[in-house]
């Protein structure tokens, strides 16, 4: 016989088994989130290859091509996600049944392969994930916030075409009031025809049979002339002003690229395309491989379809660039700094392009003019928070004037800061 105290010795360890196997099995098969590494050189490491290969379609914690990766390590196997980084298509044409419903709730958008990454890399990737997935940025919840504040930048003033319509029913109120003045008088007139006792030099008036012959005046004339001579000069002022001013030129570009679908729906950054916008004079036009990171893979279009996307792999066939047409164009007198504006005077791009999100075809917004460019350099205070360089120069202004120190008092209306 058994002596007792070893019978509750073994039962105690049945227990313990039980328990520890029962903790194992209720684990969701792939929750795998202490596999993800958490040391600081691998998250690193991770942050570097997601921002040069999938932030292009991919944020942690919204959609943006591709679905957000937040918690990916616990929805998938770590080697599920190896297999489809590496080459989706593969896993999606295997049957695949994750990898097909996921294409499919995608509406079938493909993701490029990625087969040049090893396992430790992507695992690297996964770190980075999870590190956003925990500790969720403050700024990109802001940012999330405030994204419908940046693209509504209002026109000045009132639109042109507000404009019109109150134009026109002021003319449409004017011909109404003299309708009804014409016939005031016309029953002003016979009623006073009818009567004697007025003076001889009224009855006159009264009698002339043709109310019209006041348009035969010489003062009527007179004011009539004046006002087509004013109106006249008007014009030739306004059109010599005009003149080099394309504000509205919207020309019909090579391949029909839509900002309201990459900038707008899509929400890609406007960087990601115009690469030199905050480091130097010139935003740059994206050379046909940038389109590529991505057309590599979306072939079709939803409007359409692979008619305009096939022109990019023609580009790249040929080797020849798409030839886009300027739509603004500063005369060459003046010299105008993207980086300047961008990055240091922190001005959206919509105060100048207008909604450039919403346009298919993209518009010259504003005139353009050494009138634009002076008016805001009088209003706009500068930007000088956390930038070094403008502490001494905020001293010294507020010692001479109690004015707010904006881009004029830093010496932008002097002619040889615009002009070479
Ligand atoms: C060209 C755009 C594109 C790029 C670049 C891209 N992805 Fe994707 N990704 C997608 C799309 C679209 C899907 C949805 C599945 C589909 O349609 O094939 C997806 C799905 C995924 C999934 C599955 C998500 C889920 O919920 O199951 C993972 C994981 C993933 N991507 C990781 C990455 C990683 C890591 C990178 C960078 C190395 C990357 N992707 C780069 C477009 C992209
Ligand atoms: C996917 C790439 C891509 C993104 C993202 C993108 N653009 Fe563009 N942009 C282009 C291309 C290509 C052109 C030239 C064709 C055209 O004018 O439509 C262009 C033209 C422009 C022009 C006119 C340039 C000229 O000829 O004078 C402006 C202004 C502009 N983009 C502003 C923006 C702004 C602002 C954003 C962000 C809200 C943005 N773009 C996002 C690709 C992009
Ligand atoms: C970051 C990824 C990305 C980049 C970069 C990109 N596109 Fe696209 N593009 C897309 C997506 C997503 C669609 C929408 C596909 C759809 O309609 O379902 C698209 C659609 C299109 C369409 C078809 C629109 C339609 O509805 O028929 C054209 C044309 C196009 N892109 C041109 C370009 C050009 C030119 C460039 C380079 C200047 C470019 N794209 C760069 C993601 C991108
Ligand atoms: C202070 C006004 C202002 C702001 C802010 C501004 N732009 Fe411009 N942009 C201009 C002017 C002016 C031109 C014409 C420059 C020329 O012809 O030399 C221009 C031209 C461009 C062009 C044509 C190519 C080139 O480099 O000349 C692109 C693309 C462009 N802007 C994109 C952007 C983007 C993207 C942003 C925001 C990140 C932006 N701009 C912000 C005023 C502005
Ligand atoms: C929406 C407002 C705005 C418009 C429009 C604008 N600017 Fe500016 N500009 C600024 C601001 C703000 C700064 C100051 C940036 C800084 O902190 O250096 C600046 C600075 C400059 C500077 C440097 C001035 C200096 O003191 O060093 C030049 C040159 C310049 N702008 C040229 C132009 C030209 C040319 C145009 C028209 C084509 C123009 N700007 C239109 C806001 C504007
Ligand atoms: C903030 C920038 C800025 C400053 C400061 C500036 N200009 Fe200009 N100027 C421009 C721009 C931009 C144009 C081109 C506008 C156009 O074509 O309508 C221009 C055009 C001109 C032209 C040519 C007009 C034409 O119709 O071709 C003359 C002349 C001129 N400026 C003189 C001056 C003088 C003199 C000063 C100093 C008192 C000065 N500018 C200061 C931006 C500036």
């Amino acid at each position: 016989m058994w002596p007792k105290q070893y019978n509750k010795r073994v039962r105690n360890s049945f227990v313990v088994l039980a328990l520890a196997l029962t903790t194992l099995f209720s684990q969701p098969a792939f929750s795998q989130a202490d596999q993800v590494p958490t040391d600081a050189e691998t998250i690193a490491k991770g942050e570097t290859l997601f921002k040069q290969n999938c932030k292009v379609c991919h944020n942690v914690h919204t959609r943006l091509i591709g679905p957000a990766l937040q918690n990916v390590y616990d929805r998938r196997t770590l080697p599920w996600i190896y297999a489809f980084v590496q080459n989706s298509s593969k896993l999606i044409a295997s049957g695949d049944e994750q990898a097909v419903q996921v294409f499919n709730e995608n509406n079938q958008v493909q993701m490029t392969a990625f087969d040049f990454l090893s396992e430790e890399e992507i695992l690297s990737i996964m770190a980075y994930i999870k590190d956003q997935t925990d500790n969720p940025p403050v700024e990109e919840a802001a940012a999330a916030a405030d994204s419908g504040a940046t693209g509504t930048a209002q026109p000045e003033g009132l639109p042109t075409s507000y404009l019109n319509a109150i134009i026109i029913g002021a003319l449409i109120l004017l011909v109404l009031l003299l309708i009804v003045l014409f016939m005031i008088v016309r029953t002003l007139s016979r009623y006073l025809r009818q009567r004697e006792d007025i003076p001889e030099a009224d009855k006159e008036l009264v009698e002339t049979k043709n109310p019209l012959a006041i348009l035969r005046s010489k003062a009527f004339i007179g004011i009539v002339a004046a006002v087509i001579t004013a109106f006249v000069v008007k014009q030739v002022i306004d059109g010599l002003y005009n003149i080099g001013i394309q504000q509205g030129y919207a020309p019909k570009q090579p391949i029909a690229y839509s900002h309201k679908i990459h900038a707008g729906d899509y929400k890609i950054d406007c960087n990601y395309c115009h690469t030199g916008v905050t480091k130097s004079k010139n935003a740059n036009i994206p050379s046909p491989n940038i389109c590529m990171n991505c057309h590599s893979s979306i072939t079709k279009g939803t409007n359409t379809g692979t008619a305009e996307i096939e022109k990019i792999y023609a580009a790249i066939e040929n080797n020849e660039p798409i030839e886009w047409v300027r739509v603004h164009n500063l005369p060459d007198l003046a010299y105008f700094n993207h980086a300047q504006h961008v990055a240091v005077g922190k001005i959206e791009c919509q105060t100048c392009h207008g909604p450039i999100e919403e346009m298919e075809v993209v518009r010259q917004y504003a005139n353009l003019t050494m009138g634009w460019c002076i008016n805001c350099h009088r209003d706009t205070e500068l930007n000088t928070k956390g930038n070094g360089y403008y502490d001494k120069l905020v001293k010294l202004h507020e010692q001479e004037s109690d004015k707010p120190f904006t881009v004029e008092a830093n010496g932008g209306l002097e002619c040889a800061k615009c002009h070479y």
